[in-house]
C-alpha cells in the first residue's frame, strides 16, 4: 500500500519527530519575527504617547510598592480593543502609554478589574480606606487589605538610585529632578505613595488614547 515516499515528504517528517520539532521550532520563529519585528520601526509603537511623562519620584516609590504587594498578580493594567473593555475601563492602551515601563506590569490575571485608567476615578480618601481594608468601601470585595502600607515610611527610599538606572534605559528623567526626589519623599507613607501611583494610571495618556479611540485607527 505504500509507495515509498520521495524526496522531502509529509510522511518523512511526521514519522520522524526530531525533524518535526526542528521544522516546527523553524516555522514558528518565522512568523513570530514577521509579527514582532515590524513594530520596532513602527512610530506610535516606539515614541511615548503624547501627555505621557516619566513617573515622579513618589509615583515610582508607590510603584515599586505595587510590585512588592504583588497587586499585580490579581490586576492587569492593559485594557484591550474589545468594546466591552473600552466601555467599562475608557479608551484601550496604546503601546507608547508603557515607554517609561521598566518593567510592564501589563499583567495577565484579573481577579479584580483592570487599573491601566483607574486614575482620578476615586478620591484619594477612597483609596486609603480601600487599601486599609476594601469591605469599608465595596462590601463583598475579596482584595485582601494592606494596613501596614499607612505606618510605613518611604524617606530614605534609594530612589536616586533608580532613577538614574531608569535613566540609563532610556527614561529623560533630569538632573534636577533626580537631585529634588528624595525630598518628594520625605513625611510620605508607603500609602501615600500607592495612593498617588494608582491616581495617575492611565491619566495622561487618556485624551490621546480617547482621539485614537474614535478615529478608529492605531
Ligand atoms: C487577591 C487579589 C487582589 C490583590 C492581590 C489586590 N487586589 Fe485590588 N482588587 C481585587 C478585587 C477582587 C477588586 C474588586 C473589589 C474591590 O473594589 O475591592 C479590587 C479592586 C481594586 C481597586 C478598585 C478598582 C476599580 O476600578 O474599582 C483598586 C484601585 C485596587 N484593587 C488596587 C489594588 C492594589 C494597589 C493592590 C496591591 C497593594 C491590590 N489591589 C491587590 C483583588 C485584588
Amino acid at each position: 500500500m505504500s509507495k515509498k515516499a520521495s524526496g522531502f515528504s509529509h510522511k518523512l517528517i511526521e514519522t520522524n519527530v526530531g525533524l518535526l520539532i526542528i521544522l516546527s521550532i523553524l516555522v514558528i520563529s518565522f512568523a513570530g519575527l514577521v509579527q514582532i519585528v515590524p513594530l520596532f520601526f513602527q512610530h506610535s509603537m516606539t515614541t511615548p504617547t503624547e501627555g505621557v511623562k516619566p513617573y515622579e519620584a513618589l509615583r515610582l516609590v508607590g510603584r515599586d510598592i505595587y510590585i512588592r504587594e504583588g497587586c499585580v498578580g490579581c490586576h492587569s493594567q492593559q485594557i484591550r480593543m474589545l468594546s466591552h473593555e473600552v466601555q467599562r475601563y475608557g479608551p484601550y492602551s496604546l503601546a507608547g502609554e508603557s515607554s517609561y515601563e521598566f518593567p510592564f506590569l501589563w499583567g495577565s490575571k484579573r481577579t479584580g478589574p483592570d487599573l491601566a485608567r483607574v486614575g482620578q476615578r476615586y478620591s484619594d480618601d477612597w483609596h486609603r480606606l480601600h487599601l486599609r481594608d476594601p469591605r469599608m468601601v465595596v462590601k463583598e470585595s475579596n482584595m485582601p487589605a494592606y494596613p501596614w502600607l499607612q505606618h510605613n515610611t518611604v524617606e530614605g527610599t534609594n530612589v536616586q538610585t533608580r532613577m538614574s538606572r531608569l535613566r540609563m534605559l532610556g527614561v529623560p528623567y533630569t538632573d534636577e529632578e533626580i537631585q529634588a526626589a528624595p525630598e518628594a519623599l520625605k513625611d510620605k507613607t508607603e500609602e501615600d505613595a500607592v495612593v498617588a501611583y494608582l491616581q495617575g494610571l492611565g491619566v495622561a495618556g487618556r485624551e490621546a488614547a480617547a482621539k485614537v479611540v474614535s478615529e478608529g485607527v492605531r
